[in-house]
């Protein structure tokens, strides 16, 4: 307990010394306005600032994305740390040391192995890299120069050589990496016979950094024309290498990003084929390691741009991914197109057949997603065949039917009636037929009632907020209710107004900063929409506060009443009844004064 205490000092004393606005600053460019500085959010795509941080509460706030977090949290989400790496990372920029305490003994021991398997990992791409200009490397070297890979693009990329089995295992030995270090990272392999091998011995090395530069992993090809094993070898799963969360060259876009505005962003397959692409100048192309996009790539990727061209290969395998990831992107909202390089050539080998140009070309010509999906979708079924047409309409009205808006239903609707030869107002009737009708009117039905219920309950809930927002963000006009000992319903409220009340008993001014040690914010979207709420629209808060304050008192002295009540309804004991009767009465009475003076 004594140690966590030194703790959450350390913290405090942390926080103290690294200025959210001067640490920020740091990272992005902020404009003062008034007390708050305003930036473009770093955590989604914006041309226009709604990122705010006010410097005396000290924390941060999209309006745009809605994250929000005091200075560690920043950390954390802009390069992809925990909590106790954060720490870390603002401490040694402020020059202090993190006291150790017993109570997360477990978390500084993970971060000790993390932080020696990325000393690991970058030691191997060293050691590799070396390699690569040593007589052992001809063959590499040779390879190299057959896909037309300069000094240049190789230094870049810090591709590199690992020339036999064990080289590796000597060299990091040399270096003081522990053999559980080596395996923990994915650096090295035990044979059956129980033999320690280089995992990607003999294979030339493309290291995987992430978005901060760090080497987190590598994807290996083999220089045999007719390899007995796997083309590409990827670093296994680790507690540094994630491949569903990985994106190759994210550290590139990360670059571009603040040198001008990304346009979109070109998801290819192949690593090799990124690195064609950046050597052609398209810097802006990335790959997924081996597997399907994920949201989590997606929200990734929505960081450094609104639109994706996806470029996989076009065998049966790419168009599949393709026709998944376009739902994977479309949800986190990105727009989506679609190039399928002709003769089925992969971006790499296009580049060479084709060049440039050409591939602007196809760039430019990109297909629709949904176009796309009602294309690829119709090579599925024989479009001569009337039974299997019909079902390709089935199917492709599915596909229209879950599109957001009524004119983006009619252009595909379009699309669909010149492709099967049908007429639109067909199809159309299709779409929107009866059973549609009376679906959209059961739906409809459904909101109505979920409105009422919503408009009864909301006024009641907006007030609540209304009045433990002010009391949060310390509104002059809410102090004196301080002093009132409230009550919330709602425990989250509940803990929020305690912990006002008690900083206020013990003279302590808090700042909303401190908000994110006490509670589990992220976790917690009661306590997250009170730290973030918006007064902006309330032009009188003052009176409005007031407002909620009866409004809120109101409803408690009726439910009050009722429960008292139902209380005196059912007892049978005497005094009992007396004593309720009796408070009733002061109900009642307070009720009828309050409502009086109301009107
Ligand atoms: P391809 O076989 O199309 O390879 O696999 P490629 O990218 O064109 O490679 P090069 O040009 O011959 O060097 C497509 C992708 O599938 C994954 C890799 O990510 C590869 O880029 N893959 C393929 C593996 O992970 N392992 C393999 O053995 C093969
Ligand atoms: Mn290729």
């Amino acid at each position: 307990m004594q140690n966590r205490g030194n703790f959450t000092k350390f913290i405090e004393e942390l926080k103290q010394k690294c200025d959210i606005v001067s640490t920020i600053s740091r990272f992005i460019s902020l404009q003062r306005k008034g007390k708050t500085y305003w930036a473009c959010c770093p955590f989604h795509h914006e041309k226009t600032p709604s990122f705010a941080i006010n410097e005396v509460e000290q924390y941060y706030h999209c309006y745009g994305c809605g994250e929000s977090g005091d200075v560690i949290k920043f950390i954390e989400k802009y390069e992809n740390l925990t909590f106790m790496e954060a720490v870390k990372y603002l401490a040694d920029m402020a020059g202090l040391k993190v006291p150790e305490f017993e109570g997360n003994a477990q978390d500084l021991k993970q971060l000790k192995l993390k932080s020696d398997c990325l000393n690991a990992t970058a030691l191997a791409m060293n050691f590799y890299k070396n390699n690569l200009n040593l007589p052992v490397a001809d063959k590499a070297r040779a390879y190299l120069a057959k896909r037309e890979l300069d000094k240049n693009i190789v230094d870049y990329f810090n591709i590199g050589f690992s020339p036999d089995w064990t080289s590796l295992i000597d060299y990091l030995q040399k270096n003081n990496v522990s053999r559980e270090v080596m395996k923990t990272a994915g650096l090295i392999d035990v044979s059956e016979s129980g033999k320690v091998y280089d995992s990607f011995a003999t294979r030339l090395i493309f290291p995987i950094l992430n978005s901060y530069g760090d080497c987190i992993g590598f994807t290996a090809r083999t220089l045999e024309a007719d390899a007995k094993f796997a083309k590409y070898k990827n670093s296994t799963q680790s507690i540094i290498f994630d491949k569903s969360k990985t994106i190759y060259n994210i550290h590139s876009l990360k670059q571009l990003r603040k040198e001008q505005n990304i346009e979109y962003i070109i998801i290819c397959e192949g690593t090799i084929d990124v690195i064609a692409m950046y050597k052609a100048g398209f810097k802006n192309t990335v790959a997924c390691m081996g597997t399907a996009i994920t949201t989590f790539h997606a929200r990734e990727l929505k960081k450094y741009a609104d639109k994706i061209i996806l470029c996989l290969d076009g065998d049966e395998a790419g168009q599949n991914a393709t026709y998944k990831a376009i739902d994977v992107l479309d949800e986190q909202g990105l727009e989506v197109k679609v190039v399928k390089l002709k003769e089925n050539l992969d971006p790499d080998e296009f580049l060479k057949k084709y060049g440039k140009e050409s591939l602007i070309q196809s760039l430019n010509n990109a297909e629709d997603a949904i176009e796309y999906k009602l294309s690829s979708l119709s090579n599925k079924f024989n479009l001569n065949d009337s039974f299997q047409k019909n079902k390709y309409i089935t199917n492709a009205l599915d596909i229209i039917s879950n599109l957001n808006s009524n004119s983006q239903k009619e252009i595909y609707l379009k699309y669909l009636s010149k492709k099967v030869n049908i007429s639109i107002d067909v199809l159309r009737r299709d779409l929107f037929g009866s059973t549609y009708k009376t679906s959209t009117q059961a739906i409809k039905e459904e909101l109505a009632q979920e409105d009422k219920f919503v408009v009864r309950q909301d006024g009641h809930l907006k007030a609540l907020k209304f009045i433990i927002a002010s009391i949060v963000h310390k509104q002059p006009y809410a102090m004196p209710t301080i002093n009132q000992n409230l009550k919330f319903k709602n425990s989250n409220y509940q803990n929020l107004y305690d912990f006002v009340v008690n900083s206020n008993n013990q003279n302590k001014t808090y700042t909303i900063s401190s908000l994110f040690d006490v509670f589990e914010v992220d976790e917690n979207p009661d306590i997250k929409e009170i730290i973030d709420y918006d007064f902006s629209v309330y032009p009188d808060k003052e009176k409005y506060f007031e407002e909620c304050y009866n409004k809120i008192t109101l409803i408690n002295l009726k439910q009050k009443q009722e429960e008292l009540t139902q209380k005196f309804k059912t007892e049978t004991d005497l005094d009992k009844r007396r004593e309720i009767a009796n408070e009733l009465y002061k109900v009642t009475k307070e009720l009828k004064t309050k409502t009086e003076k109301k009107q």
